[in-house]
């Protein structure tokens, strides 16, 4: 099977791309991405002989037609990914996850290539914190930030896609990932790495909003899942019953560093700031018979923890620019 991986310099793709090469020897995988500030070349070097790499964007129409007619399926991972960014820029947001997603669309349309679609579970907006509701297939789409706005529309492409063109298209919407070669930006490596350098975690608001964390083999296995046997036009929900609020992250953090419980800052909230993702995972356990491995988050924490501690070289260069450019909102 010839795989066209976009986004696979990524965190997410990377690990499905690793995770491919170890457990699919019959796969020929071609990864397309740009190499944004968040791609990076070094988290496919384990698997360089089995990949093929291309540099280039999505939005590239004559690049994009050329791999996906050479594909027999595309795993569409490439996005503009962080909320935060999307409040400073929200334009490549915009060409990225919208525009990007187009193109690629067109060209399966033309090749009629199997397409698989991964988004996010922050289409649906955000739920109350005393709310016993979990976001289900059939929640209605109210994304809250330019990034979650992009990814709905991006859905909402695919979906037409399907019904108009017949595309034989699936998607997914996970929440949040955790896990090895995720960048410094985000919530877990970036306490992670703080604590690593002695530094304090810094914890947006309160720190009750809460998030249901996977491991991100977890959320990967589930996407092979659906490629073999989910239903050509259907949605997906990807979560391992994983919610925490941020303070509990912190806390098991600072344990697992072998500092005190309240070694953090509070620091200034993000605007909109989604209290509660929560994932409802019926359909792709019950029909397709998935079910996370890693079911004790803080043993996948701590396995984290120790890949970064292992893996310096890999994060070092992007901490000090995250962090200047955090400084900049007071977070
Ligand atoms: P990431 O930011 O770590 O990686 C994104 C990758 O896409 C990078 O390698 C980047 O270089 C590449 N890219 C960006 N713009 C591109 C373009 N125009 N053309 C080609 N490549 C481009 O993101 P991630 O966290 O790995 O997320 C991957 C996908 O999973 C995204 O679609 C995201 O919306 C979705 N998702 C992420 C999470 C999460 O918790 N991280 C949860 C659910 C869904
Ligand atoms: O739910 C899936 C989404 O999860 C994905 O679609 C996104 O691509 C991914 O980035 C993630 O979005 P979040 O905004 O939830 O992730 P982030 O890691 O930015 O933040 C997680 C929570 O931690 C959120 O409530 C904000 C908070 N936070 C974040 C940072 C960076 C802090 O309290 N302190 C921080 O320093």
């Amino acid at each position: 099977m010839r795989v066209l991986v976009t986004g696979g310099a990524g965190f997410i793709g990377a690990n499905f791309v690793q995770q491919t090469v170890r457990e699919r020897p019959d796969a020929e995988v071609t990864v397309l991405d740009a190499l944004t500030y968040a791609g990076d070349r070094g988290s496919l070097a384990s698997v360089a002989e089995r990949v093929t790499l291309v540099e280039g964007s999505i939005t590239d129409v004559a690049l994009v037609d050329r791999l996906v007619g050479e594909s027999d399926v595309v795993v569409h991972f490439a996005a503009e990914s962080h909320n935060d960014n999307s409040l400073d820029d929200p334009s490549p947001f915009v060409q990225t996850n919208l525009v990007g997603t187009f193109t690629l669309l067109e060209a399966v349309r033309k090749h009629g290539t199997r397409f698989h679609h991964i988004s996010t579970d922050e289409v649906y907006g955000d739920l109350e914190l005393d709310d016993p509701a979990k976001f289900t297939p059939e929640t209605p789409y109210n994304p809250s930030s330019p990034y979650s706005s992009t990814k709905a529309g991006s859905d909402l492409l695919v979906r037409a896609w399907v019904r108009s063109f017949g595309v034989a298209a699936t998607i997914s919407n996970c929440s949040n990932n955790y896990g090895p070669y995720q960048h410094v930006e985000k919530f877990i490596p970036r306490q992670i790495t703080n604590l690593i350098d002695g530094l304090r975690p810094r914890l947006y608001g309160a720190g009750l909003n809460v998030r249901d964390w996977i491991h991100v083999e977890d959320h990967n296995a589930a996407v092979w899942t659906i490629i073999d046997k989910g239903r050509i036009g259907e949605t997906y929900l990807i979560g391992a019953d994983g919610e925490r609020n941020n303070l509990e992250v912190v806390r098991t953090l600072l344990e697992l560093f072998g500092r005190e419980p309240d070694d953090f800052d509070h620091v200034a909230d993000r605007p909109g700031h989604d209290l509660r993702y929560a994932i409802d995972a019926t359909r792709l356990r019950d029909e397709l018979g998935w079910a996370p491995r890693y079911t004790e988050f803080k043993d996948g924490l701590a396995a984290t923890i120790d890949w970064y501690r292992a893996n310096e070289a890999w994060w070092r260069p992007a901490k000090a620019a995250t962090e200047a450019k955090y400084a900049r909102t007071g977070q």
